[in-house]
């Protein structure tokens, strides 16, 4: 396979750096892209017609759930890892609340290879912040960076004690790592449901959006103190959006990401308790969802992450209060981008692209994706005339908690490359 010459026929060829859509033609040859051209001939390669077609960098996911070590019943590495390739991302990085949580050099090690024996999406682990992410002693954070940890986070615990943040930050800032904060403020925790109008009339314990807020503008100043970079993960509301907004303007070195469901759904979706609505941080309301837009729009809001989140049948079969947050994500990411920032008008397809490729990677220290002479072969083929709907049988992931099921999309990823394999062309045109 890896000597294979394959000749990519006039797709439209998105580059996310410039911003630009061209048609070319791509050749790759030994998992390399060697020429971009109009009307290349190559002889014995295998031809995949690409027009009605684009052409964009692999994604990159900078927030999921592996669940492996420990709740291998939900998600393992190599389900996970082939989920992602099927929804378009190349490059995945697990957050480390695993059981035992990825706090030392020897989870990351692990990690890794598992990913490699899988042999699917590429992964960058995200080691702890703190030692089983209590919020108490530092992790080894020096040792997970030169393992291969690309960021630090207690994601799903927010660190409460300022001095441990505090330490936390010089540390992340001497081994250049970034750290990811989970804003949820201690004694205003999340609830179920977004505190509101919504949760007041199902009766839902319910948490304020300033526990995101309050708890991010925490962590930024803290991090403008100690002259570190902080990454806020799944931003869902208003004030959050206005206070990276005015960091940003400050100077301050903060990221942020934004999750396919929090610019997709509202807190009304909870209208019939279905538990696979059910996500930390909640779903809000068209205020957020729509600040939310603007954040990733105006480029407030750098990066789409999936929070790809898998949880079993029987954990998500229970009451609302009892089921644990989360839905998956890799296979549906794309396809809900597509519609709530592209088709919409609300972003043009290179910068919705760039939130998916170039901004985590800037984040991470990745590097940035390219397709040009001289790449490694690492892209996806899109086609975004493609009507489909979701089904629980498409599911690659080995969890099926998703509340999308049924419903249309526009926008698919139809096949890619990840180096010299072609990784799958599930459907041909
Ligand atoms: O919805 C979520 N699920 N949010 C988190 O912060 C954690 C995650 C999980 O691990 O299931």
């Amino acid at each position: 396979m890896a000597n294979k010459r394959v000749l990519l026929a006039g797709g439209r060829v998105i580059d996310p750096l410039a911003g630009k859509v061209r048609i070319w033609d791509v050749l790759i040859e030994n998992g390399k892209i060697v020429k971009l051209g109009k009307g290349l001939k190559a002889k014995q390669a295998q031809r995949i017609d690409c027009r009605r077609k684009h052409i964009a960098p692999g994604f990159i996911d900078m927030h999921c759930h592996l669940r492996e070590p420990g709740h291998e019943d939900a998600e393992t590495i190599a389900t996970g890892t082939k989920a992602a390739l099927a929804g378009g991302f190349t490059r995945v990085c697990p957050m480390p609340n695993t059981d035992p949580p990825v706090d030392s050099e020897a989870q990351v090690r692990f990690q890794l290879c598992r990913a490699e024996e899988a042999g699917f999406a590429r992964v960058h682990p995200i080691g702890c912040c703190t030692r089983a992410r209590a919020g108490k002693e530092l992790a080894e954070i020096g040792a997970m960076k030169k393992a291969g940890a690309v960021a630090v986070s207690d994601d799903g615990a927010w660190i409460a004690d300022p001095r441990v943040m505090r330490r936390v930050l010089d540390y992340s800032k001497a081994f250049d790592i970034p750290v990811i904060s989970h804003c949820e403020l201690a004694g205003l925790d999340y609830g179920v449901a977004n505190e509101g109008l919504v949760s007041t009339r199902l009766g839902l314990r319910a948490g304020p959006d300033v526990s995101e807020a309050a708890a991010a503008a925490r962590d930024i100043l803290l991090a403008e103190f100690v002259g570190a970079r902080i990454h806020i993960a799944h931003v869902s509301c208003a004030t959050t959006v206005d206070i990276i907004r005015w960091a940003k303007a400050r100077g301050i070195q903060v990221t942020a990401e934004a999750s396919p469901h929090h610019f997709t759904l509202t807190d009304e979706a909870l209208a019939g308790f279905d538990t696979n609505y059910k996500v930390n941080p909640p779903l809000r309301t068209e205020k957020d969802r729509q600040a939310v837009i603007r954040g990733l729009a105006d480029g407030t809001i750098d990066a789409i992450a999936t929070d790809h989140a898998p949880h079993t049948k029987s954990e998500k079969e229970v009451e609302f209060d009892n089921a644990p947050p989360g839905m998956i994500g890799f296979e549906t990411a794309f396809g809900l981008g597509y519609e709530q920032l592209v088709l919409t008008g609300d972003m043009r397809l290179p910068d919705y692209i760039n939130r998916m490729t170039v901004a985590p990677a800037r984040i991470l220290g990745l590097p940035v994706p390219r397709i040009e002479p001289g790449a490694n072969a690492e892209l996806v083929i899109l086609d975004l005339k493609a009507q489909w709907t979701y089904t629980p049988e498409q599911v690659m992931s080995r969890s099926h908690n998703s509340p999308f099921f049924g419903r249309q999309f526009q926008g698919r990823v139809v096949g890619g490359f990840l180096g010299g394999e072609q990784f799958w062309l599930l459907h041909p045109a």
